[in-house]
C-alpha cells in the first residue's frame, strides 16, 4: 500500500521564487528551463498545497526596473496573491549577484556599497511590510573572503553590526511587524563566508542592539557542508528562542551546496529535524530551499516542488509513529536528563558530601543501538 499524505495550508508549506524558478544556470552551464513568471508560481504552488511564498526583490522585480515597471510587478503578484489566498511569510533581498556586491555588500571594504546595499534592503523592507511578511532574511553569501589578506574580519563584524542595528531600528521606527532572521552558510559563493554556522549566529546576534528581533533561519545542507549535524544546531536556535525561521533541503556530505529536495540526502537526519520540529512545536514557516535538477522540464519542477512537501509529510508521520510506540516510550523513558542535577535549594556542601557507588553506572548499557534502530525501522514503515 501506497501513501498519499496530502499537503495542505494548515501544513505551513512555503517555497521562495528562485527556487522552483531556477533557470538551471549553474557555473558551467546555461539555463535549461525557461524563466518562470512569478504570477505563474504563485498560482501552481497554491495548487500544489503550499501557504506561502518568498521571494528576493530581485525575484520580484527585474534588478533596475523603473519605479512604474516596478509598480506593474509588484500589482500583477500581489492580485496573484489574492485569487489563490498564498501568503509572503518571509522576503529577502538578493544582496550577491551584482558586480558591486563582489566584496560584500554590509561587509563590503567600499563604504559606498555598504550605504547602497542599506538603501537596497530598507527599500525592500517597505514592500514586505506591505505584504504582510513577518520574517525578514539576511544570507550574506558575499560576506566574506577568498584571501585572510583581503578582509579585516573584526572590522567587517563591526560593519555587519551597525547594518543590522539601523535596520532594525528602522523597522521598529516604521513599527513594522517584521523580525529579522540571518541565514548561516559556510562557503560558496565566498571562499569563506562570515557567521558560517548556526553558532557564529547566534554569538553575534547576542552582540546587536535590537538582539531580541533577531533569530535565525538555519538551512539543513548549509550545517551539512560544515561537517555538523543540523538537528543539533537547530535545537540549539529553538533552545534560545530564535528559530525564527527555516530552509529545508538536502545535501550529501561536505562538497558544493546541492540544495536537493527535503529527504534526499541524509535521510535519518531529516526524520531526526522533522522529529524535532514537530515535537518542539515550532510553527514558523516549512520553507523549501532547493534547487530542481538541472535535468528536468517544468513538470519535473512541479513533481519536485510537490516531493518536498510530501518528504516532509510522510517523516512527520514517521516520527509521530516512533514517538507513540510503547517500546520507544520506555526506552525514552529510561532517561533523567529532564531532571535538574542539583536538588531545589542544594549546596555545594550537600553535594559534595554524597557517596555513590559509580560501578554500577560504569557498567550499565544506555540501549541507545535499540532505540536507534527503532528509529530507523519506523522510518522504513516496518512497524506498520
Ligand atoms: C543559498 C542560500 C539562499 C538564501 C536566499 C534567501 O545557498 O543560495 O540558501 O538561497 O536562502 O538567498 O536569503
Ligand atoms: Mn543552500
Ligand atoms: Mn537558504
Amino acid at each position: 500500500m501506497v501513501d498519499h499524505p496530502v499537503p495542505a495550508p494548515a501544513d505551513k508549506f512555503s517555497f521562495g521564487l528562485w527556487t522552483v524558478g531556477w533557470p538551471g544556470r549553474d557555473p558551467f552551464g546555461e539555463p535549461t528551463r525557461p524563466p518562470l513568471d512569478p504570477v505563474v508560481a504563485v498560482h501552481q504552488l497554491a495548487e500544489l498545497g503550499a501557504y506561502g511564498v518568498s521571494f528576493h526583490d530581485d525575484d520580484l522585480v527585474p534588478f533596475g526596473s523603473p519605479d512604474a515597471e516596478r509598480r506593474r510587478h509588484i500589482a500583477r503578484f500581489r492580485q496573484a496573491l489574492a485569487d489563490t489566498g498564498l501568503v509572503v511569510p518571509m522576503v529577502t533581498t538578493n544582496l550577491f549577484s551584482q558586480p558591486v556586491f563582489k566584496d560584500g555588500a554590509f561587509t563590503s571594504n567600499d563604504r559606498d556599497v555598504r550605504r547602497y546595499a542599506m538603501r537596497k534592503v530598507i527599500r525592500n523592507l517597505d514592500l514586505a511590510a506591505e505584504l504582510g511578511a513577518s520574517v525578514y532574511v539576511f544570507w550574506g553569501g558575499r560576506e566574506g573572503s577568498e584571501t585572510d589578506a583581503a578582509k579585516d574580519v573584526r572590522a567587517a563584524l563591526d560593519r555587519y553590526r551597525e547594518a543590522l542595528d539601523t535596520l532594525a531600528q528602522y523597522v521598529k521606527d516604521q513599527g513594522y511587524p517584521i523580525r529579522f532572521a540571518l541565514e548561516p552558510k559556510p562557503n560558496e559563493p565566498r571562499g569563506d563566508i562570515l557567521l558560517p554556522t548556526i553558532g557564529h549566529a547566534l554569538a553575534f546576534i547576542s552582540t546587536l542592539q535590537h538582539h531580541e528581533m533577531v533569530g535565525l533561519n538555519p538551512e539543513v545542507g548549509h550545517e551539512q557542508m560544515a561537517g555538523l549535524n543540523t538537528t543539533h544546531g537547530v535545537a540549539q536556535a529553538l533552545w534560545q528562542g530564535k528559530l525564527f525561521h527555516i530552509d529545508l533541503n538536502a545535501q550529501r556530505g561536505p562538497r558544493y551546496d546541492q540544495d536537493f529536495v527535503f529527504g534526499h540526502g541524509d535521510v535519518l537526519a531529516a526524520f531526526f529535524l522533522v522529529d524535532l520540529l514537530e515535537s518542539a512545536g515550532y510553527d514558523g514557516p516549512r520553507h523549501f530551499d532547493y534547487k530542481p535538477l538541472r535535468t528536468e522540464d517544468m513538470d519535473g519542477v512541479w513533481a519536485s516542488a510537490a516531493a518536498n512537501m510530501r518528504s516532509y509529510l510522510l517523516l512527520r508521520e514517521r516520527a509521530a509513529a516512533f514517538r507513540a510506540d510503547p517500546r520507544v516510550k520506555e526506552l525514552l523513558a529510561e532517561s533523567d536528563l529532564a531532571t535538574p542535577t542539583m536538588h531545589p535549594g542544594e549546596s555545594i556542601e550537600d553535594l559534595m558530601a554524597e557517596t555513590s557507588d559509580m560501578d554500577a553506572a560504569g557498567r550499565k548499557g544506555y540501549r541507545f543501538i535499540e532505540l536507534s534502530q527503532l528509529a530507523f525501522e519506523h522510518l522504513l514503515g516496518a512497524h506498520r
